[in-house]
């Protein structure tokens, strides 16, 4: 049956204009003023916007990093998703060493696979470089994973300059974007065993061993190597001032550079680390969260256009059982916060309710922005006739305090606790299904596999 939403604001980057939308199987079938009724499932959108299903570009739903697993795995974290209006999450497939991409495929695919409530993809992480990769990325692209991830820092998972380089240009030939973890993690090292020797293993020494100039060198080396292979570049959970003023000279020399953020370098600073006893590690994240000044700078970036995305890099681990692993070490912290659920209503709230951003900008670093650059627009990221019909019905009045005893993610807290938002999903669609009311889950295990296509801002080099 048919399904007429009307009445509703329809938001994209370009505008907004109050338009009924019909849905027809999984598809919007025609957007209009006064559609007809003509037999279909009526619902009342007025007062409310209409958004493109949100795209989360950076999640680790289910990750064993060495240590323990997450605390999410691909059931739990994406009925968190989507019930607040994540419709499609890009997921970090990250294989062992020696390992091919296949059989990180293979295994990625098994935890999502059947399991996901919302619609997904991969990047796949190359950990390091094996020239057999050059056929494993044309494999990768050709089954609809066109997006690669490599890290710079943490000693299991970084990769030298130069494989950097190869893999930039493998990436360049089947047209893909590659996404990058930017610190420099030999420092890191240095700083880290520096503290520990001397017996200063608390979490408050987790962002002092990981400055801002670290992120800032290891975005200006990156960006380094990307113009020697002449390669647009994605820089994942940016998060210091000096890292986005390179980005800034990287653009004023005419490279083309995109950047992700995430909620919570705008919202939470490096004072929780030092709350007291072992607090702190709830917080551990790389990058660590920043200073006041640094969460100013973002805000002036995200006002200015300047960041591309909004991602969460949800990688959850509870507090109670599983970050005391850094008891007496916070090197050992495991690390990552929950997010998936939450990022939504805190960008609305702190973005569009307090007025800083307009709701067209959100839609572009929630959604619209990440459909273009990562290979699935149309079929993501924008309300218009012959997309998928992945909508959420935004209830701007909607009121929420976000809370670990109501939350969906897996995790025995929240990074965001007692935070009130103001703003909120109404109705989830994902592809043309109701899966999600009021902020709870109606209908799981709907999520498919999003095969895409090359990055259309790579093509065209
Ligand atoms: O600490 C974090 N963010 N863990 C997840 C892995 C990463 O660096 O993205
Ligand atoms: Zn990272
Ligand atoms: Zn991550
Ligand atoms: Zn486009």
């Amino acid at each position: 049956m048919s399904i007429l939403i009307q009445g509703g604001t329809v938001v994209s980057t370009k505008g907004q204009r109050q338009l009924d939308v019909r849905i027809d199987g999984e598809k919007i079938s025609a957007m209009g003023v006064n559609l007809p009724v003509d037999g279909a499932n009526v619902v009342d959108a007025k007062g409310c916007y209409l958004f493109p299903g949100f795209i989360d570009t950076h999640t680790h739903l289910e990750l064993n990093n060495g240590m323990t697993d997450t605390a999410d795995n691909f059931t739990t974290g994406s009925i968190a998703a989507v019930a607040k209006g994540t419709t499609t999450v890009l997921d970090m497939a990250t294989p062992d060493r020696g390992h091919s991409l296949q059989s990180c495929l293979d295994a990625w695919d098994a935890m999502a696979k059947g399991k996901s409530s919302c619609d997904y993809s991969y990047h796949m992480s190359l950990i390091e470089w094996q020239p057999g990769f050059v056929d494993e990325i044309k494999a990768m692209a050709a089954k609809g994973i066109t997006s690669f991830k490599m890290y710079m820092a943490y000693d299991n998972l970084r990769a030298s300059d130069a494989d950097i380089y190869e893999a930039m240009k493998a990436i360049k030939a089947v047209h893909g974007m590659l996404g990058i973890h930017c610190e420099n993690g030999d420092l890191v090292n240095a700083l880290q065993k520096q503290y520990l020797d001397n017996g200063l293993n608390a979490p408050k020494y987790h962002p002092i061993t990981r400055p801002n100039i670290l992120e800032a060198e290891a975005v200006s080396r990156y960006l380094t190597i990307a113009a020697l292979a002449d390669l647009p570049v994605n820089i994942v959970h940016l998060s210091t001032k000096e890292a986005l003023e390179v980005v800034r000279a990287a653009r004023q020399r005419g490279q083309k550079v995109f950047v992700e953020s995430c909620p919570q370098y705008f919202l939470l600073d490096d004072s929780l680390y030092a709350l007291p006893g072992f607090e702190g590690a709830k917080y551990v994240c790389s990058p660590p969260l920043r200073q006041p000044a640094d969460e100013a700078a973002l805000w002036e970036g995200l006002e200015a256009g300047e960041i591309d995305t909004m991602g969460t890099d949800h990688c959850d681990f509870n507090y109670e059982t599983q970050k005391p692993l850094g008891k007496d070490d916070f090197t050992k912290i495991p690390g990552g916060l929950p997010g998936v659920e939450t990022r939504g209503e805190l960008l609305y709230t702190a973005g569009v309710t307090s007025g800083r951003i307009s709701p067209e900008q959100f839609v572009g670093v929630m959604a619209e922005h990440a459909a273009h650059q990562f290979g699935m627009y149309p079929q993501k990221g924008i309300v218009q006739t012959g997309s998928d019909a992945d909508i959420v019905i935004w209830d701007p009045a909607e009121k929420n305090v976000i809370s670990s005893q109501t939350q969906l993610q897996n995790c025995d807290y929240s990074a965001f606790e007692g935070f009130q938002t103001q703003g909120g999903p109404r109705e989830v669609y994902l592809r043309g299904t109701k899966v999600a009311a009021s902020g709870q889950i109606i209908k799981e295990k709907q999520g498919k596999f999003v095969a895409r296509q090359a990055s259309e801002y790579t093509f065209n080099k």
